[in-house]
C-alpha cells in the first residue's frame, strides 16, 4: 500500500513536470473524474484540460470551482455522450485540432443502471461501451498526440482507465459484444478483464506511453443516479453505512492522481534525458511496479485503490496462454471498423 504521505509528497511534485501539461478527463464532470480532474489542476502549473460528458450544469460548475484552485489552469467542457463511437470521434477531433500533443488521458465514464441491454444506433450495448469501446477508442484516436508528448521533455504521456482492476471476470469468447447475454454482472466481468489486455497491448505497442486500469475502492459519488426509482431510495438509506468505509473525496482524487503521475508505473522505454519521463520521481526506497506481463516497469498496469500491482494472476494467465489478449484487441478494432461503416452509411443516407 502507498501511503497517503507518499501520495500527497509525490503530487505535490507535479509541477516538476514543468507548465502547460494537457490532460483529458472522460467523465470528469461527476465522482472520481471529477476529483481527479481537481487534484490534477490544483498541483501543475498552468494546465489546460479537456473535460468531456454530457452534464454542461456540472461542467460549468467544476470549471468555476477550477478557478479557485489554480488561476493559471484553462479547462475546455466538450459536451459529448461517448456510449456512442461517432461520439468519441468527434470529442478527439476537437482536442487534436486544438492539442499537438496529450500528456494524460484518465477516463471515468460509466454508470449504474439496471437497464440491461440497452443499444445504441451503433449496434452496441451503450454500457459496455462506456465501460470499454469508448475507453479504448479515446485512447486509440490520440495515440499520436500521446507520443507527440514523449518526443521533448517532460516527455511525460499516460492513459488511465478508471473502472474495476483486480476484479476481473470471465470474458465470453462465443459473444465478445455481449449481445445475446448481457447483464450487470458479465458488463462488469468482461469490460473488466479486457480493460487489462487493452493496457497490456497498448503497453506492447507503444514503448514510450504507460497504460493501466485502476481501480477506485467504494466512494461515493454521483453513480447511483441513473439507478431506478425503488434501487436509488435503498442506496440512500444505505449511505451511512457506505460513508463509513468509502474513501472520500480528496483521497480519491489524490491517489488516483499519484497513479496517473507516479513513476512508479513508467512507461517501458521512457524518453532518454528527461528525469520525469516517467512521471513524478520515485522516493529512495520504493520500487518500480509490475507490469502485467509479469516484467518490471513493462509499461502497462494493474493497479488497486491504494496503488499496489493487483489483477487476478490465474485468470489472466490462462486466458493469455490462450491468446485472449491479443483476441480482444482485435475484436475491438473490428467492432471499430463496422460501427464506423455503419456510421458513414447512416450519414451517406
Ligand atoms: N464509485 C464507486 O464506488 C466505484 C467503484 C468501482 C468502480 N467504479 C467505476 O468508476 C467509474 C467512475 O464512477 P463514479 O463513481 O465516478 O461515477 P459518477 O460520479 O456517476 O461519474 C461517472 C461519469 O461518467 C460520465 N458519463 C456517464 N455516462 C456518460 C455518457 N453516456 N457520455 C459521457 N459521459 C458519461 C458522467 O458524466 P455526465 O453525466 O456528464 O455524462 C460522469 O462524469 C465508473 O466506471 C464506475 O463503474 C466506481
Amino acid at each position: 500500500m502507498v501511503s497517503l504521505d507518499v501520495v500527497h509528497a509525490s503530487n505535490a511534485r507535479l509541477r516538476e513536470l514543468g507548465p502547460g501539461l494537457v490532460a483529458l478527463f472522460v467523465g470528469g464532470t461527476s465522482g472520481i473524474g471529477e476529483y481527479t480532474l481537481k487534484a490534477f489542476v490544483k498541483h501543475s502549473v498552468s494546465p489546460r484540460v479537456y473535460l468531456v460528458g454530457r452534464n454542461a450544469s456540472s461542467a460549468e460548475r467544476i470549471i468555476e470551482e477550477c478557478r479557485g484552485l489554480n488561476k493559471d489552469g484553462k479547462i475546455e467542457f466538450i459536451k459529448a455522450d461517448v456510449s456512442e463511437l461517432a461520439e468519441v470521434d468527434r470529442a478527439c477531433k476537437e482536442i487534436a485540432a486544438k492539442e499537438k500533443s496529450i500528456n494524460l488521458i484518465l477516463q471515468t465514464q460509466g454508470n449504474l443502471n439496471l437497464r440491461g441491454r440497452d443499444e445504441s444506433p451503433e449496434g452496441l450495448a451503450r454500457k459496455f461501451t462506456l465501460n470499454f469501446y469508448s475507453r479504448m477508442r479515446f485512447t486509440s484516436n490520440l495515440l499520436p498526440l500521446l507520443r507527440a508528448a514523449t518526443t521533448s521533455p517532460p516527455g511525460f504521456a499516460r492513459s488511465v482507465s478508471v473502472l474495476g482492476a483486480g476484479h476481473e471476470g470471465s470474458i465470453n469468447l462465443d459473444d465478445l459484444e455481449l449481445k445475446t447475454t448481457f447483464s450487470t454482472t458479465t458488463c462488469a466481468d468482461q469490460s473488466i478483464t479486457m480493460n487489462d489486455f487493452m493496457a497490456e497491448q497498448f503497453a506492447a505497442r507503444e514503448p514510450s506511453v504507460s497504460f493501466m486500469q485502476t481501480s477506485p475502492g467504494v466512494v461515493n459519488t454521483g453513480l447511483a443516479r441513473e439507478l431506478p426509482f425503488w434501487a436509488r431510495v435503498a442506496m440512500k438509506g444505505l449511505t451511512p453505512v457506505v460513508k463509513l468505509f468509502a474513501t472520500g473525496a480528496d483521497e480519491t482524487g489524490e491517489r488516483q492522481l499519484f497513479h496517473a503521475t507516479s513513476g512508479m508505473y513508467p512507461p517501458a522505454k521512457p524518453l532518454a534525458g528527461s528525469a520525469v519521463a516517467s512521471g513524478v520521481p520515485l522516493p529512495t526506497g520504493m520500487a518500480i511496479g509490475t507490469g502485467s506481463d509479469g516484467k518490471v516497469g513493462s509499461g502497462g498496469y494493474i493497479v488497486s485503490p491504494v496503488g499496489d500491482i493487483t489483477g487476478n494472476a490465474k485468470l489472466l494467465s490462462d486466458y493469455r496462454a490462450k491468446g485472449v489478449s491479443q483476441i480482444v484487441w482485435d475484436h475491438a478494432y473490428s467492432i471499430f471498423e463496422r460501427v464506423q461503416k455503419l456510421n458513414e452509411s447512416r450519414n451517406a443516407s
